[in-house]
């Protein structure tokens, strides 16, 4: 069996350590010789290296690992990249965070404000690093998690339309892990489902088990009364916010009882009921500093200072199962079927073409062959029409340097109350991202 050489960009990720301990997991499905880890801060890169080097050495010795700020090196003889870089880091998201509250407005990572602005700051991240391998290591696949991911998607698919990159999101993942808990299966992968939309704004239409039984009443009438919070959730004792999210889910069932919808919709239809239950001084980029940030750093710092893994314990979760299923996918040529952020080019019928669509495709060898999906509501088409405008005109505005666009932006999220708030939102933005953005004109 061919052996594979990986490089995580982004290697100072919080989720770095985890995607390494879940390839070393699964080198009978996906043998490797090589691990490298690439970052542009090596301060922060380097406090998780030395545990990730430690890991690799008690799981096999013959696994070359590498960490390095040189993206020659770094990208030089990979066949995988897999990237998650958050250009500003969890400060910048703070401060999206918070000035979107400032102004009365949902303060997220991805969605309204926040993520328009992380949009800006990330287009060239990616890109830079889609060059880098494209350079280094012309016939490597990217496998990109790097958020926003529906504007990061987009700007792919306009600047980079013949690049080996996937872009994905682990968010379904996660919720068909509840849906099949609520069915009182073991595992998401005992179903089968029909999911469409975008990136975080997406709806399962359809949910069976092997045997082809539908499922969709069972979960439906669960999802009424208790949203995502399944049987297995509780046990995870997820943090407050995540599990607000996903009793606030039953609501937006509430509103579409024909739909499993993502967890995501909660800001873009109750924006209200969030800006009233955030804390402004407080945000999720904050409990990620406090939370999994902390045990992350905390549990390499240990690994290193023992000089080994054991004993030792890194949380693993279906964000790295999801990514190394994806790799298997493609070296394996199994033809699984993945959801993964793909041009729509006709999968929804009633759907621009050139659209970033989430949508499940069949993946193997080379590449991926989505599926049909057939016609879409009225409702589902509506929100997604504004949604992905949304999402073209950042891209807009950062190949343009557009203020305007910029501004258009956010005056058409559905985050967002007014053109007014919209502007004072951009200016503020401006000014907290001036290392990031370009000028815009
Ligand atoms: P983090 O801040 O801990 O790590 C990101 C790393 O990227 C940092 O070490 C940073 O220095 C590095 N980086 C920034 N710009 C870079 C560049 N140009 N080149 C190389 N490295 C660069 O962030 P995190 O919380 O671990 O999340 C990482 C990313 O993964 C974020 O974008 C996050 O939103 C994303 N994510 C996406 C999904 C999904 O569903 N798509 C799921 C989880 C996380
Ligand atoms: C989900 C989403 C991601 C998001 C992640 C982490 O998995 O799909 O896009 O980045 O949650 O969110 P957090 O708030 O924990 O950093
Ligand atoms: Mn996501």
């Amino acid at each position: 069996m061919k052996k594979y050489s990986v490089v995580i960009a982004g290697g100072g990720s919080t989720y770095t350590p985890e995607i390494v301990c879940t390839l070393l997991n699964h080198l009978d499905r996906f043998p490797l010789r090589q691990i490298k880890l690439y970052d542009n801060d090596k301060d922060r890169q380097d406090q998780l290296a030395k545990a990730c080097e430690i890991l690799v050495r008690e799981a096999d010795p013959e696994i070359k690992f590498l960490a390095t700020v040189d993206p020659k090196e770094a990208y030089t003889d990979v066949d995988f990249c897999l990237a998650h870089i958050r250009v500003g880091q969890l400060k910048m998201r703070e401060s999206d965070e918070k000035i979107a509250l400032k102004h009365g407005c949902v303060g997220q990572e991805t969605c309204g404000a926040g993520g328009i602005t992380y949009g800006m700051r990330s287009i060239p991240g990616v890109l830079e690093n889609l060059d880098y391998m494209e350079k280094y290591s012309p016939n490597a696949w990217m496998l990109n998690y790097s958020n926003p991911a529906a504007i990061v998607a987009e700007a792919t698919r306009r600047f980079r339309p013949n690049s080996k990159i996937i872009n994905i999101c682990d968010m379904p993942i996660g919720l068909e892990d509840c849906i099949a808990s609520i069915a009182g299966l073991d595992d998401r992968k005992e179903m089968d489902v029909r999911y469409f939309g975008l990136n975080h704004f997406g709806w399962w239409s359809d949910i069976r088990d092997k045997e082809g039984n539908d499922l969709m009443p069972k979960v439906k009438a669960y999802m009424m009364d208790n949203g995502f919070v399944s049987p297995a959730m509780i046990s995870s004792q997820k943090e407050y916010s995540w599990a607000d999210t996903y009793r606030k889910v039953k609501d937006i069932v509430a509103l579409d009882p024909d739909y499993i919808p993502n967890s995501y919709f909660k800001y873009y239809l109750f924006p209200d009921y969030v800006v009233s239950h955030s804390n402004p001084d407080y945000t999720r980029a904050n409990e990620v500093m406090d939370g999994r940030e902390k045990e992350v750093f905390t549990a390499c710092k240990e690994i290193a200072g023992k000089g080994t893994a054991k004993g030792s314990y890194l949380a693993i979760t279906n964000h790295a199962t999801f990514i190394v299923d994806l790799c298997v996918a493609l070296a394996n040529n199994t033809h699984e079927r993945m959801l993964l952020i793909v041009p729509n080019n006709g999968a929804i019928e009633n759907f621009a073409d050139d659209a970033m669509v989430e949508i499940p495709c069949l993946v193997g060898r080379n590449g991926y062959e989505p599926l049909s999906i057939g016609k879409i509501p009225t409702f589902q088409k509506g929100l997604m029409e504004q949604q992905i405008a949304v999402e073209k005109l950042v891209v807009d505005a950062w190949e343009q340097k557009s203020y305007n666009k910029m501004w258009q932006a956010y005056s058409l999220s559905r985050c967002v109350p007014s053109v007014t708030v919209a502007k004072e939102l951009l200016d503020d933005y401006i000014a907290a991202n001036k290392d990031y953005w370009p000028e815009l004109k």
